[in-house]
């Protein structure tokens, strides 16, 4: 029997999806399953966000998708659905930027750090501003109890947070307040050129970041030419250490042997002899997945119709909530 308690999560489908995404996302979904309700999104309405080609965002919308069930998701108990396919996402979104403050999503991180690049290619358009009230009306209108997500979305949530209180303060209980969840370690998967930045499907460079359908010389060419730290021991201390960390942590999830475990194993052995032993690792970590991602590729009606399924199911959630809410604010 599930619980009571709703989750919704998501990914923007602008580009392949990167052990980051898994880790950090997708992993916890799998494991709330069974004991939660959970509807999965692939948010085509945030990856317009950032300049996009029409082509490549139908494929990427479908891959995500993909991905979820190569993943392990499993479409009877999870609904999976495209954001632009329910419009109440959009009716929402619309409804609470009105009562957003327009500093509060100035200071929100990822709008800094996006607004530059965008500011630097073909200036900052109002909707990257207002991406995280999207994030929000995704969020309140299926009444979530949790978000699972990466480190770097936590900023988003917690806002998700206040525009529900300000909301039910104003015109009574409409929404449930959402609390974030993130992965220990997974949370924050780092680049592997740059262990300063978080692992990013944007990243310009190619060799920061393993992609889910990664070949295995792809693989083993990229865990070859990431950076390690000064000083020879191969040890979990992110702050002293984190290149190493970030491949320690990286080679524990894939191959569900834990930190502290890996760390003796590897005790006074050579980096060389580290990274070659995780690339396997990862590459067999991988294999179920892509096998599966390659199944379903021959089968894309199957997964448009699990699409078409779930955001009609998740459309009768998110339109009572869009009713109460147009109902409350006054609208005839
Ligand atoms: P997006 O598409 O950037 O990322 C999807 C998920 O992957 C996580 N993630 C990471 N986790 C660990 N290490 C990394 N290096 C890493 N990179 C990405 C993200 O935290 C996220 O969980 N705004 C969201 C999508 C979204 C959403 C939502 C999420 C839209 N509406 C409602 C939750 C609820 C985004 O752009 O994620």
């Amino acid at each position: 029997m599930k619980g009571q308690s709703r989750i919704f999560s998501g990914i923007r489908p602008s580009g392949d999806l990167h052990i980051g995404n898994y880790l950090g996302a997708i992993k916890q979904w799998i494991k709330l399953q069974d004991s939660h309700e959970i509807i999965a999104g692939i948010v085509d309405l945030h990856a317009i966000t950032t300049p996009h080609e029409p082509e490549k965002l139908r494929r990427a919308t479908l891959e995500t998708a993909m991905v979820y069930l190569a993943a392990g998701l499993d479409p009877n108990k999870v609904t999976l659905m495209v954001q632009s396919h329910v419009p109440a996402h959009t009716e929402l979104a619309w409804i609470l930027g009105t009562m957003t403050p327009l500093g509060e999503l100035e200071r929100m991180t990822q709008f800094k750090e996006k607004g530059r690049e965008a500011a630097a290619r073909q200036g900052i358009m109002a909707g990257l501003l207002n991406y995280p009230v999207l994030m929000a009306a995704d969020i309140l209108l299926y009444q979530t109890a949790v978000v699972p997500v990466g480190e770097d979305q936590e900023q988003h949530v917690e806002l998700a947070r206040s525009i529900a209180e300000r909301f039910n303060n104003k015109y009574g209980e409409t929404f449930t307040v959402p609390a974030v969840q993130l992965q220990k370690e997974s949370a924050r998967i780092m680049s592997l050129t740059d262990p300063e930045k978080k692992m990013s499907k944007s990243d310009e460079s190619a060799k920061s970041a393993i992609m889910l359908a990664d070949e295995p010389g792809a693989i083993r060419e990229k865990i070859k030419s990431a950076v390690t730290d000064s000083g020879k021991e191969i040890r979990y201390d992110p702050d002293a250490k984190p290149a190493v960390s970030n491949l320690l942590v990286i080679f524990s999830e894939l191959s569900g042997r834990p930190i502290k475990e890996l760390e003796e194993s590897y005790n006074g052995k050579a980096y060389a002899e580290f990274k070659s032993d995780l690339a396997e690792a990862v590459i067999e970590g991988l294999k179920p997945l892509q096998a599966k991602l390659t199944e379903l590729r021959e089968n894309e009606q199957a997964v448009l119709t699990i699409l078409r399924d779930g955001s009609e199911k998740a459309a009768a959630i998110a339109n009572k909530t869009l009713a109460s809410v147009r109902e409350k604010i006054g609208f005839l």
